[in-house]
């Protein structure tokens, strides 16, 4: 190579390092920019309301819908496991029988922290602030446990153990991930937030009081 060759080089590579750092200075200055430039959006909903209306719009869905992020999540918990994510389905995304295995996108803390910050402030009006208290109840683990079979679809804490079904999303640690007011709402307003699903409704099933109770348990397992 001669010397203007590894001069144009040069040139170029200082001009690319250039470009590289500029833009990651800018697409990186806040959450909603690492959202965009990560691609997260290439496999999860922003924008509400749901949009799939047969089963076959869900089974096109890359990833779950965050566009009510923000009334789901415990920001704690989101900050740590976008840094840190391990599995929550025990199944695949959108599948009953495969293992979930994938290996979700991660990021460094800092943006992590920032995409939290982002995806906290999608909120939905559906979810009631403050409606539920997050306690281990009786009648709760009652109703989880047998009234309502929750259990035979998700996974929670007995003691040292976790019992229950895989179908569902495990919810032995839930009170770390969800707010107690989204799972009532989650609970009472399935079109909202879920309008294609596996879960039974229980809309006509559990009545209003039972429904907080219910949700505040869930909450509180940890
Ligand atoms: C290739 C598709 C894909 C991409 C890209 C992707 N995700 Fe995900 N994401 C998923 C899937 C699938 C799950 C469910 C994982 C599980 O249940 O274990 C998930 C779960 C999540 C959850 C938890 C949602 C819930 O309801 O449990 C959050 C928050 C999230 N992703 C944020 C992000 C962010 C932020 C990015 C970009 C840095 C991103 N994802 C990129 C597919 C994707
Ligand atoms: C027949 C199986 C089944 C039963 C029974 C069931 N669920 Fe579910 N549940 C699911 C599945 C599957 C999902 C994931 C979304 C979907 O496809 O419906 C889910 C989702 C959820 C979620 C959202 C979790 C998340 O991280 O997004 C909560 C909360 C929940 N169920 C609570 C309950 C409660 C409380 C009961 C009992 C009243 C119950 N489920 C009964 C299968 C079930």
């Amino acid at each position: 190579m001669n010397v203007s060759k590894v001069g144009q080089l040069m040139a170029s590579l200082s001009l690319t390092v250039f470009v590289v750092v500029f833009s990651w200075n800018i697409s990186y200055a806040d959450g909603k920019g690492i959202f965009a430039s990560k691609n997260c959006g290439s496999c999860h909903q922003i924008q509400g309301p749901a949009a799939e209306k047969t089963f076959e719009d869900q089974q096109k869905k890359k990833g779950p819908e965050l566009w009510y992020a923000g009334s789901k999540f415990k920001k704690e918990w989101l900050g740590e496991w976008l840094a840190n994510p391990t599995a929550i389905r025990l199944l695949k995304y959108n599948s009953v029988t495969e293992k979930n295995t994938e290996k979700h996108p991660a990021l460094s803390k800092k943006e992590a922290d920032e995409v939290a910050d982002y995806l906290m402030m999608l909120t939905a009006k559906e979810v009631p602030v403050g409606a539920v208290t997050e306690a281990v109840n009786p009648q709760g683990k009652n109703m989880f446990q047998k009234k309502y079979g929750c259990v035979g679809c998700h996974s929670i804490k007995a003691g040292a153990q976790k019992v229950g079904g895989v179908s569902g999303p495990d919810l032995s640690d839930a009170g770390k991930r969800l707010k107690g007011d989204w799972v009532y709402a989650y609970l009472k307003e399935p079109k909202v937030f879920k309008p294609v699903k596996r879960m039974p409704i229980f809309v006509s099933i559990i009545n209003d009081n039972e429904m907080k109770t219910l949700a505040g348990f869930v909450a509180a397992q940890k």
